[in-house]
């Protein structure tokens, strides 16, 4: 195969965290002479970057893997590559699962694509889920976006939250320098890019691992530190960052955002349950009445915040009341945006094992009931912003609308307004809102017009 010849098609399943690796692993296959392909029919190439974090996100991956698999037959060519979180959990079995896989790589590897490729090149099938010292990033991202960007800060996880399966497959924690951070930052800022969130599991770990943090893991270089280290960056405009874990948010990292122009009034601080008992089961680490102060104390200093969040109901042993006291939490707070699912019982994970799991149909019946509420409550949330001017950064045309671009609030709404992509996109415009929808808006640009 000539280099001329080489095209790869990525599917990414899985959250922020695997797409900014998928955009990771692209720079390194261009780097290598590979072309995009839209189609992944006519990529020579075929990486899998899977997710593994409940059950229907795993037989997803293997269904996909089932056809190219047989396509492999008529085309010896044709590379197939598996990373991603469900290969580092099923490793060699996978192989064992779908014997023409080329290459088997967890996340920790994803920095080392252009390594493995050359073994799989000689004529071997890889498997690399060692855990690794993360290597820092020399290759260019392809980054999906030329206006907002991922920045990781630090990779893996510490926690033991008994549902949880990314501690497996992610490793331990691991932080990048705030030098390495900044540098990327100032990178995107000379490309164009006007917004960065910086990313981790349980980002407010950051800096536990970093030299000169204390044995019991007290950092002495924290989050907070980071922010005010790399606020100024030129030409970044908007930070985020996620996820935010209940139990180690400050008051300090919750000053420095109101104090910080560039840092977006958005937090993303998943609760979990508003159960007691079962956060308990969880091993999450706080209660809910600690969950409720961190959100008044979010909203005294930026009263219009907006906080979403991640939820699950029934964990195993879910009581009626208990799922019911997650719903007085959602009714109390009033959350902007929140992702919920049923438990899932995952490998290696200690709940799983438990023998009080709930039926099906009761964990359905939760989430249903669940959705609902947090539907009625985030278009509650949506009308505040009706007839306010908002500033939206535009990050592309509306692809139901191509006479309207779109883009996010700073409390991170997307939003619709009339306007042409070319002239507006990166843009920072200030839209005058006159249309709510429970998680999006519609409005006027501002732009030449008295607001
Ligand atoms: N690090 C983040 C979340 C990581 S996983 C945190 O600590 O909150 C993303 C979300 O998936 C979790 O917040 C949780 O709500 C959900 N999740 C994780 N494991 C799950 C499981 N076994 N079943 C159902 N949902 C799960
Ligand atoms: Fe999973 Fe808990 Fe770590 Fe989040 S903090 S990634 S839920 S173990
Ligand atoms: Fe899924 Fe792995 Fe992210 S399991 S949610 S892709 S860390």
């Amino acid at each position: 195969m000539t280099t001329a010849d080489r095209r790869y098609h990525i599917t990414t399943f899985g959250c922020q965290m695997n797409k900014a690796d998928s955009e990771r692993m692209a720079g390194v296959l261009e780097e290598m002479g590979y072309q995009w392909s839209e189609e992944p029919e006519n990529a020579n190439l075929l990486l899998y970057n899977t997710c593994t974090i409940r059950d229907n996100a795993e037989h997803k991956v293997y269904s996909h893997l089932g056809r190219q698999a047989r396509r492999k037959h008529q085309e010896p060519d044709l590379t197939i590559v598996v990373a991603g979180c469900v290969a580092q959990q099923e490793g060699e079995a996978l192989l064992r699962r779908v014997p023409e896989l080329d290459l088997v790589m967890g996340p920790q590897h994803a920095n080392r694509l252009a390594d493995l490729l050359e073994q799989v090149f000689d004529g071997n099938q890889v498997v690399a889920t060692e855990s690794v010292h993360i290597i820092e990033d020399i290759t260019k991202p392809r980054r999906d976006s030329k206006v907002t960007a991922w920045v990781n800060v630090i990779y893996g996880c510490n926690e033991r939250c008994t549902y949880c399966v990314v501690p497996n497959v992610r490793g331990i924690e691991q932080s990048r320098t705030p030098e390495a951070i900044k540098s990327e930052m100032e990178e995107l800022g000379r490309q164009g890019y006007k917004e960065v969130t910086l990313l981790g599991q349980n980002i407010d770990a950051y800096g536990r691992d970093l030299p000169g943090s204390t044995a019991e893991g007290r950092n002495l270089y924290t989050l907070t530190d980071l922010l005010y280290y790399v606020h100024d960056v030129p030409g970044v405009e908007r930070i985020r960052f996620a996820t935010s874990h209940p139990r180690y948010f400050t008051e300090r990292l919750i000053k420095a955002c109101q104090e910080l122009p560039k840092v977006c009034e958005h937090f993303h601080i998943p609760f979990q349950s508003g159960d007691n008992e079962i956060l308990k089961a969880m091993s999450r680490g706080y209660t809910q009445e600690k969950y409720r102060r961190i959100i008044d104390t979010v909203r005294q200093y930026m009263p219009d915040a907006s906080i979403s969040a991640d939820a699950i109901v029934g964990f195993p042993g879910e009581t009626e009341a208990q799922f019911e006291n997650t719903l007085k939490l959602v009714e109390d707070i009033g959350f902007d945006l929140l992702n919920t699912a049923a438990y899932s019982p995952r490998p290696q994970t200690p709940a799983a094992l438990w023998e009080n799991q709930l039926s099906e149909e009761v964990k359905s019946d939760r989430l249903q009931r669940l959705n609902h509420l947090v539907n009625t409550k985030a278009a509650e949330r949506s009308w505040r912003y009706m007839g306010r001017i908002e500033e939206v950064l535009v990050e592309d045309q509306n692809p139901k609308d191509p006479h309207q671009v779109m883009g996010r609030t700073r409390g991170n709404r997307l939003t619709f307004f009339k306007g042409s992509i070319d002239e507006l996109k990166g843009q920072i415009v200030k839209v005058k809102i006159t249309e709510v929808r429970p998680f999006s808006l519609t409005g006027i640009s501002c732009a030449g017009v008295d607001p």
